[in-house]
């Protein structure tokens, strides 16, 4: 059995992910800020498989080393899944208004929050035969879409980041996986009157989970194309 880290893990994406790896037989550790939906989730997976769930910020680099460390008791350490992000406040802005302050502050979870990860679970990873890095990120990474510049910078930083690690550690691959629009939290909070057909994470986790647990063939970046992950070439 292995174990899972996955940031994010009560809602969306994160939940979803966390929900597939305990059903096909691994352990799960996952944290998020709010306590009580932290206990909820975790007497959840609890009643399926072995979970542990820590309430905490991952801009914390305090927080994420225990988290690790508790995260290790599960199990052998074989996955770090970057999934929790946040959008600035408003959602959408133009550059020649963005918040500095703000930039930060999204900087600090979305890129910040990774780093802190990524060198608490280090360790423990290359003590696995077959470890995995993914990074969840996002098309808006790449497009310089009109006001989404504060969270799409944050994702190309974290794309940069994690692929680096990978290039770095040859034994450690490493994805950034786009997940493509998603019926979540987050996106209703950037786009509500948005009544396109979201796909629901549920659709997406296994796919990720199939990616992560290939064999071969696994580094790179991803996009979800509506049944599977691609390869995305840029
Ligand atoms: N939704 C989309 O359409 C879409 C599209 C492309 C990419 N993505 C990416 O997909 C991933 C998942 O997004 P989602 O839509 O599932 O988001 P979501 O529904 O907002 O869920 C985010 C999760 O992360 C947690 N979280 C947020 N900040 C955190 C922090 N500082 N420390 C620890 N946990 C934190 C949240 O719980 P708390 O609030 O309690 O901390 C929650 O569990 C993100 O990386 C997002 O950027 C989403």
């Amino acid at each position: 059995m292995d174990t899972w880290i996955v940031t994010g893990g009560t809602r969306g994406l994160g939940r979803a992910i966390a929900d597939f790896l305990i059903g096909s037989g691994d352990a799960v550790a996952f944290c998020a800020r709010t306590p009580g939906e932290v206990a909820r989730v975790e007497q959840e997976l609890q009643a399926r498989g072995p979970a542990l769930g820590m309430a905490g910020s991952i801009a914390d680099p305090a927080f994420v080393r225990g988290f690790v460390e508790q995260a290790r008791t599960l199990g052998g350490l074989r996955g770090l899944i970057l999934n929790a992000a946040v959008l600035p406040n408003p959602p959408l802005s133009p550059v020649v208004s963005l918040s500095a302050d703000e930039v930060r502050r999204v900087l600090d979870i979305n890129l910040l929050g990774a780093l802190h990860l990524l060198q608490a679970a280090h360790p423990y990873l290359i003590r696995h035969d077959n470890p995995r890095v993914a990074a969840i990120t996002s098309d808006a990474a790449w497009a310089g879409y009109a006001g989404w510049a504060a969270y799409g910078l944050t994702k190309a930083a974290l794309e940069l980041l994690v692929l680096t690690y990978g290039a770095e550690q040859a034994d450690v691959p490493a994805v950034a996986i786009d997940p493509g629009d998603m019926d979540t939290a987050m996106h209703r909070e950037a786009l509500p009157e948005d009544d396109s057909n979201l796909r629901d994470p549920r659709a997406i986790a296994p796919a990720i989970a199939a990616l992560l647990r290939r064999t071969s063939g696994v580094a790179g970046r991803w996009v979800f194309d509506g049944t599977d992950v691609s390869r995305e070439v840029k």
